[in-house]
C-alpha cells in the first residue's frame, strides 16, 4: 500500500491497527476484481484509507455508509467514546466533519463517497453488485446482523464479505461479529487465506482467526 496513504490512515482517528488495516486493504483488492467496494461503519475515516487505497489501485471506488451519530458503544459512558466527536451545539456525535477532513487529507476524495445515513434504509434501495462489503456498523447482534441481511445479498459472485472485530472466543470480546461469520458460512460463504485468494476446500478448517485477518475475517461467494 501506498506509504502517504498509510501514513493518513496512521494519522486518522479510529480502531483499526495498522496490521488489520492492511490486511483490509487485501480484501479490497480481491474483492475490486469483481466491483465496486462497500463498508458499513465509516466513523472517522480510518478504514476507509484503506480501503479506499484499494478501490484506487483497481480503478474503483469505495462507498462507506455511517449515519456519524455513532453506536451504543462509542456514546458517552461507554468505552469506545471520544468526547472531541461531540457537536458541541447539539451535545450529539458528529463524525462526519472528521471523515472529511481524513479523506481530503489522504487525497482520496475522487474515490471515496460517502453515503451519509442509516444502513438498513440505504440497503433497502441498493441495487449495485458489490466487490466487497465490510460490516463494521454497530455491533450488537441485532443492529450486525440487520446487516449481514441487508448488505450480504449485494457481494458479486467471486467477491468478498469482511466482518470486523470477530471472536470465536467470548472472553476475546462481543459475539455479535462471530455470529454473523457463522451465519456466513452457513448460506454459502466460503473462507479467504490471507493473502486474499480463495482459500482450497482442504485448507478450509480448522477456521481459527489467525489463518485470516487478525480481527478482520473474509469470506468469498462462490
Ligand atoms: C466501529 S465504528 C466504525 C469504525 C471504522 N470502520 C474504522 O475502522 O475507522 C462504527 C460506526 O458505525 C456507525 N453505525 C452504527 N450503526 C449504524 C447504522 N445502523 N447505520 C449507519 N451507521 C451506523 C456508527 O455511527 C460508527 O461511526
Amino acid at each position: 500500500m501506498d506509504g502517504s496513504l498509510r501514513a493518513a490512515a496512521r494519522a486518522a482517528k479510529g480502531f483499526m491497527p495498522e496490521e488489520e488495516g492492511l490486511a483490509l486493504y487485501e480484501a479490497g483488492l480481491a474483492g475490486a476484481r469483481c466491483g465496486p467496494l462497500l463498508e458499513i461503519g465509516t466513523y472517522c475515516g480510518k478504514s476507509a484509507v484503506y480501503l479506499g487505497a484499494a478501490a484506487r489501485e483497481a480503478a474503483t471506488v469505495l462507498f462507506t455508509v455511517d449515519h456519524h451519530r455513532g453506536s451504543e458503544e462509542n456514546q458517552a459512558g461507554w468505552e469506545h467514546h471520544d468526547p472531541a466527536v461531540i457537536d458541541p451545539r447539539t451535545g450529539r456525535m458528529d463524525t462526519l466533519p472528521f471523515f472529511r477532513r481524513t479523506i481530503e487529507a489522504a487525497g482520496l476524495e475522487d474515490v471515496v463517497v460517502a453515503v451519509v445515513g442509516q444502513s438498513i434504509p440505504v440497503a433497502a434501495v441498493w441495487a449495485t453488485p458489490l466487490g466487497l462489503v465490510f460490516i463494521d456498523g454497530g455491533h450488537a447482534v441485532h443492529v450486525a446482523m440487520a446487516d449481514y441481511v441487508g448488505w450480504a445479498r449485494f457481494v458479486a459472485p467471486g467477491g468478498v464479505l469482511a466482518i470486523h472485530d470477530v471472536f470465536e472466543d467470548p472472553a476475546e470480546g462481543g459475539q455479535a461479529p462471530y455470529r454473523v461469520w457463522e451465519r456466513a458460512v452457513a448460506e454459502g460463504f466460503a473462507p479467504l487465506s490471507q493473502t486474499g485468494e480463495p482459500a482450497r476446500p482442504t485448507t478450509r478448517r480448522p477456521l481459527t482467526p489467525t489463518t485470516l485477518f487478525g480481527r478482520i475475517w473474509s469470506l468469498w461467494l462462490r
